[in-house]
This record gives structure tokens, C-alpha cells and sequence, in this order.
């Protein structure tokens, strides 16, 4: 198998002449493992289909059933798969979700777009969803919940499975950032009545833009083939099971093109490569940094107990908001992008006008207002690496002189 030249990848330099250099640091570069292209290109040249369920799809769809246990369709996106679940569960204006504050839009559309009633619950300093709020928040009109496993972590799934069970709630997974992560040993996307899985290129695996349903409740899957394929039974004509398609149901365009496909298929072949060169990143920064907390006055953002995380995002939490964007600041002049990550969804202007909260949110607050990401991706140099760990040395140095 031979390896397209890829102009971003240099080899990992221990050369210390080099250390001390400085060299712009993006946050993220889309992970390349070096012969996506080939496969690309077969889809194109070869196999001559390059729009959806293809080759491609069906392999892709063939590596996550073996790794989930259980049918999983690939989809244009995670926040088309939190949709098609929303649909799925027949959730609508009647109905309350509970989900977290503290993530990504798209988790709370899904729901909204189906006009339910969101009710937000704060989440712990790991990020993931407080299950006292849970609790607290369960009326008769609670149909759902949706859990994100923020950073590739998780919360306490037995007890959360148990809340549910009690309460009759379907449990969704906003899996986007957890490919391959585990809680207590079972993989996270397996919980659920169904789960989301994200390959943005921000994610450690991806296609660009692109998303999988995992259904773990197998009577499902009939029906999201259906929603997937704008409300046809053309999967089931492709199987020989009708002898033409037609309209059956409502639905949309989720199919994903084979051409992505062929570039998620290399990246899910290399998972583990992928999972094993984050976590080394990971310690790499963790051992590095540690020292440095008094001067930053901040904490790592540390794995929550019982997962083997996928080392998806390294950050910090500072401990007064005012020393973030200061931070940020440093960092850019040091042409090293350090983002932070979500607005909570209770303070956004859609989630004060129809969404108020009942709960109050210290731990969304610390998060929204104190956490920030350091870049960390697949294909980072040592040398990259080193910058921003030096950046960060030299401000925590600055802040113990002032
Ligand atoms: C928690 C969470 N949910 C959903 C999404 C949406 O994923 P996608 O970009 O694949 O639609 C993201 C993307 O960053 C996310 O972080």
C-alpha cells in the first residue's frame, strides 16, 4: 500500500537544536492517515458510485456493527443522526427532554425541531450531565433523555440507565466525541435506545462532515433506513425485498456520499493507531503541564472516573474567567489557536426566550466561562507540540512574576 505524500505530516523530532522554535500551531488538523486518496480515487475510478450506500458506506457500516455489536447506519452528520433519533422515539411537542446545558448546539435542535420542551440540567467538573439535576428535573412529560459524552467521557451510566428504567425515559447518546470510548469496560454509544456518533473533522475519526446511528433496539432499523432515504423503501428495493420504491413515510436526505466513505473507511481501519497517538499527545501535555498549575491558576481538565476515554480534547479550566481570554490572547500572539468551547445553551438568546431553567448551573458556569481547549490532533508534530507547551510555560512564568 503505498503513502500519498502528505505535506502536513513530518516525523515526531526529538532533535533538541529545534526545541525552542516557534511555528504557528492550528488547533486541528482533520486526521490523515496517508492513502485516503487511493481510496478515494477507487471509489471514483473502480466502483463508480460515489453518491451513498456504496462500497464504502457498506464496509464503514460493517467495521462499526462489529465494534457496537448491533446495526449502525452511516449519516450526513452526528447532528443529522441526533435528528433521525428524535424522530425515531416519535418525540414531539408534548414531550420533555432532559440534556445538558454545557454542549454543542445540535444536541438541543434535534429535540427543539421536533417541538419538545428542553429542560436543562447542569453538568459536573468532568463535563458530563449531573444526575441529581436528572432527578430533579423528571415530570410526568419527560419522554427523554440526552446524555453527552462530553470529551469522550462519561457520567455514572448505571445509575443513569436506572433513572431512566425507573421513569420509562428512552436514553439517547450524544456519542460525537466518544468513537470508541468505554464506561466500566462497555463501549459508550451501547447504553442508549440509540446513540450518535460524530466524523466532523474536528473529531478523532472523520470524513469531513459525517455522522453514524448506532440502534441498539434493532426494531429501529427498518423504519431509519426509511427516514434516511427521504422517506423510501429504496433500501429495501436494493435488497430485492420490493420490486419498486416508493414514498412510505416521512424523511430526509441522510445518506452520505460514498467518496466520504472511502475517507472514513481508512481512518476507521487505523482506529486504533488514531486513539493510541491521542493518548500519547494527551500525557504528554498532562505530564507537562501539571507543574505549571499555580502560575496559570487553573485545573487540567482530567478524564471522569470509570472511562477509558478516547483523549478526544486537552484542556484547562481556569479558576477566574478573567485570566481566560488573557490566556487566549497569549496564545494567539504566539500564532497558537486555544479555543474555548461551548456557550452554555441556557444563557444563548434561543435558550433564554423559550427554554428557562429551572436548576441552577454552577458547574455549566465554570465550564462556559473557564475552559479552553489546546490544540491536539492525529498528525501533530512533536515539534508543534513542544511550541504550545512552551507558550503555556512561559505564561504560567509571566503570572508567578506578577
Ligand atoms: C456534543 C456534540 N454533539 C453534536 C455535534 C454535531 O456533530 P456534527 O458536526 O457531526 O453534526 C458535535 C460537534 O461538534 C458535538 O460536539
Amino acid at each position: 500500500m503505498s503513502v500519498i505524500f502528505n505535506p502536513d505530516f513530518h516525523p515526531v523530532s526529538n532533535d533538541p537544536s529545534r526545541h525552542g522554535q516557534t511555528i504557528p500551531v492550528a488547533f486541528n488538523k482533520p486526521a490523515f492517515i496517508g492513502y485516503e486518496l487511493e481510496e478515494v480515487q477507487r471509489a471514483i475510478v473502480n466502483h463508480r458510485h460515489i453518491s451513498g450506500a456504496g462500497y464504502y458506506t457498506r464496509h464503514c457500516e460493517s467495521l462499526l456493527a462489529d465494534l457496537y455489536a448491533t446495526p449502525v447506519l452511516l449519516v450526513t452528520s452526528c447532528t443529522h443522526a441526533l435528528e433521525m433519533s428524535a424522530h425515531l422515539l416519535n418525540l414531539g411537542p408534548e414531550d420533555e427532554v432532559i440534556l445538558p446545558s454545557y454542549t454543542f448546539v445540535s444536541t438541543a435542535n434535534a429535540f427543539a425541531l421536533k417541538g419538545c420542551r428542553l429542560k436543562f440540567a447542569d453538568c459536573d467538573a468532568y463535563g458530563q450531565i449531573c444526575l441529581d439535576s436528572v432527578q430533579r428535573l423528571v415530570t410526568e412529560r419527560t419522554k427523554a433523555v440526552c446524555v453527552v459524552h462530553y470529551a469522550g467521557n462519561s457520567t455514572d451510566m448505571d445509575a443513569l440507565l436506572a433513572i431512566c428504567q425507573e421513569h420509562q425515559l428512552y436514553l439517547v447518546e450524544d456519542a460525537a466525541q466518544a468513537i470508541g470510548t468505554r464506561y466500566k469496560g462497555r463501549l459508550l454509544g451501547t447504553w442508549g435506545d440509540v446513540a450518535c456518533l460524530s466524523f466532523h473533522e474536528t473529531k478523532n475519526v472523520t470524513s469531513g462532515e459525517g455522522g453514524a446511528l448506532i440502534l441498539n433496539r434493532r426494531e429501529l432499523l427498518e423504519r431509519a433506513h426509511v427516514l434516511r432515504e427521504k422517506g423510501t423503501n429504496r433500501t429495501q428495493f436494493f435488497q430485492g425485498l420490493v420490486d419498486k420504491y416508493t414514498w412510505v413515510d416521512i424523511g430526509s436526505s441522510y445518506v452520505m456520499s460514498d467518496m466520504n466513505a472511502a475517507y472514513l473507511f481508512v481512518q476507521l481501519q487505523h482506529l486504533d493507531d488514531i486513539q493510541a497517538k491521542r493518548a500519547q499527545l494527551w500525557e504528554r501535555y498532562y505530564r507537562a503541564l501539571l507543574p505549571l498549575l499555580p502560575g496559570l491558576n487553573a485545573r487540567l481538565f482530567e478524564n471522569a472516573p470509570g472511562c477509558d476515554p478516547n483523549y478526544h480534547l486537552f484542556a484547562l479550566v481556569f479558576h477566574q474567567p478573567e485570566d481566560r481570554p488573557a490566556f487566549i490572547r497569549f496564545m494567539k500572539e504566539r500564532d497558537i489557536v486555544a479555543p474555548f468551547h461551548y456557550v452554555a445553551l441556557h444563557d444563548s438568546p434561543m435558550g433564554q426566550a423559550h427554554y428557562p431553567v429551572t436548576e441552577t448551573m454552577p458547574g455549566t458556569a465554570a465550564l462556559a466561562s473557564g475552559l479552553v481547549r489546546l490544540p491536539l490532533f492525529y498528525n501533530m508534530t512533536e515539534l508543534e507540540q513542544d511550541c504550545v507547551i512552551h507558550a503555556v510555560q512561559d505564561y504560567a512564568t509571566r503570572m508567578l512574576a506578577v
